[in-house]
């Protein structure tokens, strides 16, 4: 009874830090949105813009601007600033989805609990749309709007070049749909991770200490990001493994299906969790010499695991 008893505790303590965090992600995702329906709306207009905002604004979580606001905290950086640079994450975010959704990569017709865009326009219109995302990233990027001096700004539109094209999300996908069926060893699921996601994640991590020009700082948020990105992929792959498709809001169950080398297929589910669980350990010591000003940036990593639970 005693047992049953304290598990029942974990369990609302579990509830009560995903309540929280989600207020706090709904904030970031308010503002990040309202940013981009206004860069949006002083667009020309087009028929794309329909497939591009159906795949941009509703229902994502918006956790990579979410560590950007939490590091751009660590380094006093304008928060304004934070958004417009989440932004930008966010279209190369959204683009990566929609085309990691198409019949030629993951074939699936649920994401962010509605139809993928490719289901819902068509694959065409869902590639261009993703195309148009990919570009509007650095168009946002390089707008006067953004109060950055132009070094600066050209430092970040290099890293997010980097972080999206083949050596960075384009090669992880690349890699993710050629190992589908092969078994793969642990180095090679890892590479391929922390390319598909992590670098994207390292960015964000990255940019604030950009901005607020502390170089000495880059190399360990760089190491820092792609940890980050690799255990949101693991807790991802846990979701796939035993989320519900309700709450995940996309069809759940399918990794193992289409053969997918993830770590749960190496290892097993129970030694990906504890295999999470060391990554998050690793991130959470790498930040502790910097105090209490990471207690938001601790949170969020403690929430990108508690999420699969
Ligand atoms: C899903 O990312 C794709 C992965 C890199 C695992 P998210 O889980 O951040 O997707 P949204 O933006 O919240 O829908
Ligand atoms: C996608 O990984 C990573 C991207 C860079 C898009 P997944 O294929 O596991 O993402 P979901 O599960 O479809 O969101
Ligand atoms: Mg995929
Ligand atoms: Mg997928
Ligand atoms: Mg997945």
């Amino acid at each position: 009874k005693a047992s049953k008893e304290l598990s029942h505790s974990i369990r609302d303590k579990i509830q009560d830090i995903k309540k929280k965090m989600k207020k706090k992600l709904n904030k970031v995702a308010k503002d990040i949105n309202l940013f981009l329906k206004k860069f949006i709306l002083k667009q020309k207009k087009t028929e794309l813009l329909k497939p591009i905002r159906y795949g941009l604004l509703p229902g994502g979580k918006k956790i990579r601007s979410k560590l950007i606001i939490d590091i751009g905290k660590i380094f006093k950086i304008n928060y304004h600033k934070l958004i417009q640079i989440g932004a930008a994450v966010e279209c190369i975010h959204a683009y990566s989805l929609i085309h990691d959704d198409l019949p030629c990569m993951d074939n699936d017709r649920l994401r962010r609990g509605k139809l993928s865009t490719h289901a819902k326009f068509g694959e065409s219109t869902a590639i261009l749309a993703g195309n148009s995302l990919l570009t509007i990233a650095f168009e946002i990027l390089s707008q006067p709007t953004l109060k950055i001096d132009y070094k600066t700004k050209i430092s970040l539109i290099l890293l997010l070049s980097k972080s999206s094209g083949h050596t960075g999300i384009a090669g992880g996908q690349y890699s993710d749909l050629k190992f589908e069926g092969k078994k793969q060893s642990l180095k090679k699921i890892i590479d391929m991770q922390v390319n598909k996601t992590g670098k994207l994640f390292s960015f964000c991590c990255v940019a604030p200490v950009i901005v607020s020009k502390k170089n000495k700082y880059i190399n360990l948020f760089n190491s820092i990001g792609s940890k980050i990105g690799l255990l949101f992929q693991i807790a991802d792959d846990l979701i796939d493994y035993s989320g519900s498709t309700k709450k995940a809001g996309k069809k759940t169950r399918k990794d193992s299906k289409k053969g997918k080398a993830t770590l749960i297929s190496l290892l097993g589910y129970k030694n990906t969790v504890k295999y999470g669980d060391k990554v998050k350990l690793d991130i959470l010591n790498k930040i502790r010499k910097f105090g209490n000003k990471t207690k938001d940036l601790a949170d969020t990593i403690n929430y990108i695991l508690i999420r699969s639970k």
